[in-house]
C-alpha cells in the first residue's frame, strides 16, 4: 500500500515536472509547426520539373520550352541513364542538379525526359 502510494506520488511529480518544460516551450513549439506547414511540397512531376529547372536552356516540345543555351532535346531519343548522368553531373555550361533536386525528383525527371525525347 505504502509502496504504491509512493509510486503514485513519484508519478505525479514526474508528470508535473514534465508539464513545466511543455508550458515553457509552448511558443517555440507552435512557431516550428507553422514553418512546417508553410514549406513547399516537393514537386514530383517530370514536366513541371523540366520547365522550372531545364527549360531555360533547352527546347523540348513536350515541355513547351524554348531555351537555346543547350542542345535541342526534341526528338533526341535519349535513354534514361544518359539523362540521369547529365542531371547528376552536368557538362560544361550545364550545371549538376545533385544539390538542387532530391533523388526521387532526379529519377522522375530522367524518366520523363527520356520518354519526351522519344516521342
Ligand atoms: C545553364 C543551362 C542549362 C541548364 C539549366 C540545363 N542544361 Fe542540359 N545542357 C546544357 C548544355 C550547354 C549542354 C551541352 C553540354 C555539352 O555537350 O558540353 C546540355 C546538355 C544536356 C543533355 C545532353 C543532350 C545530348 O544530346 O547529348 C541533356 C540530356 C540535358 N542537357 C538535360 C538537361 C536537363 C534534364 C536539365 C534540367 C535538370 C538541364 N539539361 C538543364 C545547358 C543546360
Amino acid at each position: 500500500m505504502r509502496k504504491s502510494l509512493i509510486g503514485l506520488l513519484a508519478a505525479a511529480l514526474l508528470a508535473g515536472a514534465a508539464l513545466v518544460p511543455v508550458a515553457l516551450g509552448t511558443a517555440p513549439a507552435k512557431a516550428k509547426v507553422k514553418v512546417k506547414a508553410a514549406a513547399k511540397p516537393v514537386v514530383l512531376d517530370g514536366q513541371t520539373l523540366f520547365r522550372s529547372n531545364c527549360g531555360g536552356c533547352h527546347t523540348l516540345a513536350d515541355a513547351k520550352t524554348h531555351g537555346r543555351v543547350g542542345p535541342l532535346l526534341t526528338g533526341d531519343d535519349l535513354d534514361v541513364p544518359s539523362v540521369l548522368y547529365m542531371i547528376e553531373n552536368g557538362d560544361g555550361v550545364m550545371p549538376s542538379f545533385i544539390d538542387t533536386l532530391d533523388a526521387k525528383q532526379i529519377k522522375t525527371l530522367a524518366a520523363w525526359v527520356s520518354k519526351a525525347t522519344n516521342d
